[in-house]
């Protein structure tokens, strides 16, 4: 019989209760406080025996929290659990995938060798795999990729009328192919150079050929916001409404959601990061994909999965 137990990092606890719905299996309670210095305080307030635990914490924002989350996997191992997996619906520092100036860090890298070291097996969503692949590259444990793509297409199926799917720069090609083939639309790319954190230059092209439909930009993320902000100026320029602003992973770093929202975007995302915005849930994808690594046992007769002991 499973021994799972769904272990959610402060924040996370209403995702961590949703896959423990959709798994029947329990959750634990992990007590974190900060001391006066800013050391981190933690303590597992359930007992773990020899359980298989899945620990969940999303890595927006990661500097903060990878020091509890190493502590959290090191505690649960020290006190017998089985095994210990990592549920990172946004995985962070994919982007740093390369030493593009002399003397820089490939923080991806060190990344995927921290986790590696701390955790047996991971799921993730749609991380940014640029210049690496496969997470193999990179992660020495098994690990799971959830691909959001579907969803997303759903979603623009659903909602928007003649959609034209639009990547802002060619890194997001890979999305934009897969959700405007689900979504049975036409799509292009634009290209983009980034000259700093804030600073990027889009060309739009000649977007005459769709007038009438609705643009729908489609990103992995949205950070600082200035990709999908130039693109939606852009396309102002050229006389298109306001457009559809989707992406996976809403980060939302200098409240790039309300500037969109401003420029008259409708922005949607997943709940990848927990933002009150999401309007596509990736939390049933993210179970079946624990399902194959975590230690669950087979679903009974009606497909639920057994609950473990005690829990
Ligand atoms: C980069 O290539 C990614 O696919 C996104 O386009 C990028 O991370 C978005 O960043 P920002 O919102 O800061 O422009």
């Amino acid at each position: 019989m499973s021994q799972t137990l769904l272990i959610p990092m402060p924040d996370n606890e209403r995702l961590a209760g949703r896959l423990a719905d959709q798994l029947d299996c329990g959750t634990g309670e992990l007590i974190t406080r900060r001391f006066p210095d800013g050391e981190t305080y933690l303590r597992f307030n359930t007992e773990l025996g020899k359980r298989s635990v899945a620990i969940v914490c999303t890595l927006a924002h990661p500097d903060e929290k990878f020091l509890p989350l190493i502590f959290a996997a090191a505690t649960a191992r020290e006190l017998g659990a089985s095994k210990v997996g990592l549920v990172a619906p946004y995985l962070a520092y994919m982007r740093q995938d390369r030493r593009f100036n002399p003397g820089e860090a490939v923080t991806s890298r060190q990344v995927a060798h921290l986790i590696s070291q701390a955790f047996d097996w991971m799921v993730t969503v749609d991380p940014h795999l640029h210049r690496y692949g496969d997470l193999s590259e990179i992660y020495s444990i098994p690990t799971r990729v959830v691909h959001a793509a579907p969803l997303v297409s759903r979603w623009i199926k659903e909602n928007v009328e003649k959609p034209l799917i639009i990547g802002p720069d060619s890194e997001s090609e890979q999305w934009v192919t897969a959700v405007a083939s689900d979504a049975e639309a036409p799509y292009c790319v634009l290209q983009k150079v980034r000259h700093g954190d804030r600073d990027v230059r889009i060309t739009l092209g000649n977007l005459d050929a769709w007038r009438g439909r609705t643009a729908v930009l489609v990103d992995d993320i949205i950070s600082s916001g200035r990709t999908m902000i130039e693109a939606v100026r852009l396309l102002a320029a050229q006389g298109w409404p306001p457009p559809v602003c989707i992406a996976v992973h809403g980060l939302f770093a200098d409240r790039s959601d309300e500037l969109l929202v401003g420029a008259g975007a409708r922005v949607v995302i997943t709940n990848s990061v927990g933002s009150g915005r999401s309007q596509i849930d990736i939390a049933p994808l993210l179970g079946e994909a624990m399902g194959a690594l975590a230690d669950l046992g087979p679903p009974d007769s009606a497909g639920r999965r057994p609950r473990p002991h005690g829990s």
